[in-house]
């Protein structure tokens, strides 16, 4: 979450809070003081609000757009939604972080570079971000994980040789935090 300088009383929005990417980004905003608004189904619901979020929107009912207010952060684990999509509930110099690499997220990330210059950080913009492996953050996230302050979500185990069951859990969108693969 470095990218959206996240402090205290930041508001962020998590789509796909209980999933693997979403789990992890709900508790460390949490970690850093923001109010966080989870995106999940309602059988998630009480999940979500045990990672610390602070509100749930059921994507199944409402969008979320119609109820956050204004945000500061809005982070996509998702991908069904996009910049133009929710540019509207994005404060000014707030942000659209995705994690879903594509042709709309990686235009918009590339022009919101262009506009975020030119008006000197005050329009909402959009990010693109791909994990790299980086030594402080694996630290900083370490110490969170020794405090107790954020903690790993398993959805599922399975061996190395079950390959094959862990990916289609995967793709059926429909796992609540990680899918670990077993290596003996
Ligand atoms: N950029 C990177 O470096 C990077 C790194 C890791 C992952 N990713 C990508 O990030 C995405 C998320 O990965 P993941 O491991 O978190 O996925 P995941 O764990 O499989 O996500 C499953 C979760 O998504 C929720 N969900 C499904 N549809 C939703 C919707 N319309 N709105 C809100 N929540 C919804 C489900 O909740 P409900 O059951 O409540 O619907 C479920 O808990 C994937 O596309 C992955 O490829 C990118």
């Amino acid at each position: 979450m470095n990218i959206g300088g996240v402090g205290h009383g930041t508001r962020v929005t998590v789509c796909g809070a209980s999933g693997g990417v979403g789990s992890y980004a709900v508790q460390f905003a949490k970690a850093r003081g923001a109010r966080v608004t989870a995106v999940c189904s309602a059988p998630n619901a009480d999940l979500a609000r045990r990672l610390g979020a602070d509100a749930v929107a059921d994507y199944k009912t409402v969008h979320f757009t119609k109820v956050v207010g204004e945000q500061d952060i809005v982070f996509d684990a998702v991908g069904r939604d996009s910049f133009g999509i929710v540019a509207p509930v994005l404060a000014p110099g707030g942000r659209y972080i995705t994690t879903i690499p594509g042709a709309s997220s990686v235009l918009a990330s590339l022009a919101s570079g262009a506009i975020r210059l030119a008006t000197l950080g005050r329009k909402p913009s959009a990010h693109l971000v791909l994990v790299r492996a980086n030594g402080d953050d694996l630290e900083q996230i370490a110490a969170l994980m020794a405090q107790g302050r954020v903690k790993s979500l398993i959805d599922s185990r399975y061996p190395l040789a079950e390959a094959r069951a862990a990916l289609e859990r995967s793709r059926s969108w429909r796992s609540r935090g990680k899918i670990v693969l077993e290596v003996a």
